[in-house]
């Protein structure tokens, strides 16, 4: 049987774990490695935060993957992964089709789901594609001071105003 469960304070390790296995890091928006101390103390503020929802991907007793939405609104935005030995075995489409599922039955007043996904991660691309989602906005970005180790984004994103990150800082894992 597979299904999802809320997360609790027993899923720090594993979640930190996960957080930190190295496809997640580079499909992140924040590619650096996450510190302990660092996962330990947002980990604590994330499970007290009501407009954060984050659950564990359960297949009978073994936990494969987790996922974690941020709302706003009407809206739902979606970080998630597949723990790295399960990948390519389905668990990701069942993933995306029980937290849609749950949050039907759950949080009604939710009507839109959104996911920020790197063009090169062409298997999440792909999944979302072949589950309905569709393409909304894209991210134009250019370095100007190669020096100064800061850049500005010029972006049509929809929450992002110009010199902002397109993204949140801790998304997509
Ligand atoms: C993205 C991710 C969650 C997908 O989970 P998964 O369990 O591996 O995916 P599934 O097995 O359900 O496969 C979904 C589709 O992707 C395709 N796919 C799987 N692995 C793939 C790969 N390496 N390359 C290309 N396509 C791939 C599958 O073929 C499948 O499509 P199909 O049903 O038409 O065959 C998982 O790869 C992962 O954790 N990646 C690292 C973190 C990440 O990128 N998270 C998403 C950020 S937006």
């Amino acid at each position: 049987m597979i299904f999802l469960r809320e997360a609790t304070t027993e899923d720090l390790e594993l979640l930190y774990e996960w957080a930190n296995d190295a496809r997640v890091r580079a499909n992140s928006f924040q590619t650096k490695e996450i510190s302990y101390q660092e996962h330990t103390e947002w980990f604590g503020r994330m499970l007290k935060d009501e407009t954060i929802k984050q659950y564990v991907l359960m297949d009978r007793n073994r936990a494969v993957g987790q996922v974690r939405i941020e709302l706003q609104g009407e809206e739902a935005t979606i970080g998630y992964s597949v723990s790295a030995a399960n990948r390519g075995r389905g668990y990701g489409r069942m993933l995306l089709s029980l937290l849609e599922e749950k949050i039907q039955a759950e949080l009604p007043q939710i009507y839109t789901f959104v996911a920020k996904v790197k063009p090169e991660n062409h298997t999440s691309k792909k999944l979302f594609e072949s589950e309905d989602y569709v393409m909304k906005y894209i991210c134009y970005e250019k370095k100007i001071n190669s020096g100064g180790g800061g850049f500005y984004r010029i972006s049509n994103f929809k929450y992002a105003a110009a010199k902002e990150p397109c993204m949140n800082e801790r998304e997509a894992v």
